[in-house]
């Protein structure tokens, strides 16, 4: 049994990869398996919150006691969350969304055609967090971040920019922790504070820890 600290928050999260159709049979997409976003929801579930979880496609169970919205490429992300952004108090986004979608979609497989080399166009799609964040207002809005290097620098780039009230750094350069893990290691960055370091454990663990700061921000 939990302790319901969050009984009466509304608490919208998003977990798993984004995917980019190429044409009826091939996508882009990345390593996220939605273990960190749905650890999350299913803790904040079990606190009491009334929780919203929108994932892109992942081999995971459906976390019990919450609404579910299934979605796949970031275009889809976008207007699910747009939808649910008001009437929630919490916006937590642990979707790994990608930056780019394929310009023209394919409406038939495409053919070989004896090429060696093709192109595939892309675009920049929206960064619907820091979106977001410019239109937030009694929301609290915390950001994931996955960097490979220059971790300090870059989380605190991604806080400010795009006005988070927290960001949850991910050292995604590391095999054991990060992408499809069980367990993550993360920073909790706040504006005007010091970087607060959840040591390796339990992406469930880890889960806990950042609803715990989060109640902190409420
Ligand atoms: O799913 P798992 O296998 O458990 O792995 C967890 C995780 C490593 C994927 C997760 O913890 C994580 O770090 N998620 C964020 C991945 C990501 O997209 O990071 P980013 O640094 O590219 O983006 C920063 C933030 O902006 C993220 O909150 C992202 O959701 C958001 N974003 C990014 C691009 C974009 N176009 N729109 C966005 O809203």
């Amino acid at each position: 049994t939990h302790q319901q600290d969050l009984a009466g928050k509304k608490i919208l999260v998003s977990a798993g990869p984004t995917v980019e159709a190429i044409d009826p049979v091939r996508f882009l997409s990345n390593r996220s398996s939605g273990k960190m976003g749905y650890a999350v929801a299913q803790a904040a579930a079990d606190r009491g919150a009334e929780v919203t979880l929108i994932s892109g496609p992942t081999a995971l169970a459906q976390p019990t006691n919450l609404k579910m919205i299934p979605i796949r490429s970031a275009r889809e992300l976008q207007e699910q969350l747009e939808e649910n952004f008001d009437a929630n108090d919490f916006v937590i986004m642990a979707a790994a969304v990608a930056d780019y979608h394929v310009k023209e979609v394919a409406d038939q497989k495409i053919k070989k055609h004896g090429r060696d080399v093709v192109e595939l166009e892309l675009v920049a799609n929206p960064d619907i967090l820091a979106a977001l964040g410019q239109k937030k207002t009694h929301q609290r809005l915390v950001g994931f971040a996955a960097e490979t290097q220059n971790l300090l620098a870059n989380g605190a780039k991604k806080l400010a920019e795009k006005n988070l009230d927290m960001l949850v750094l991910n050292d995604v350069s590391r095999s054991d922790i990060g992408f499809n893990a069980a367990d993550n290691e993360v920073r909790l960055l706040r504006p005007q504070e010091e970087p607060k370091l959840i040591e390796k454990t339990s992406k469930a663990q880890i889960a806990q820890e950042i609803l715990d700061e989060l109640l902190k921000l409420a």
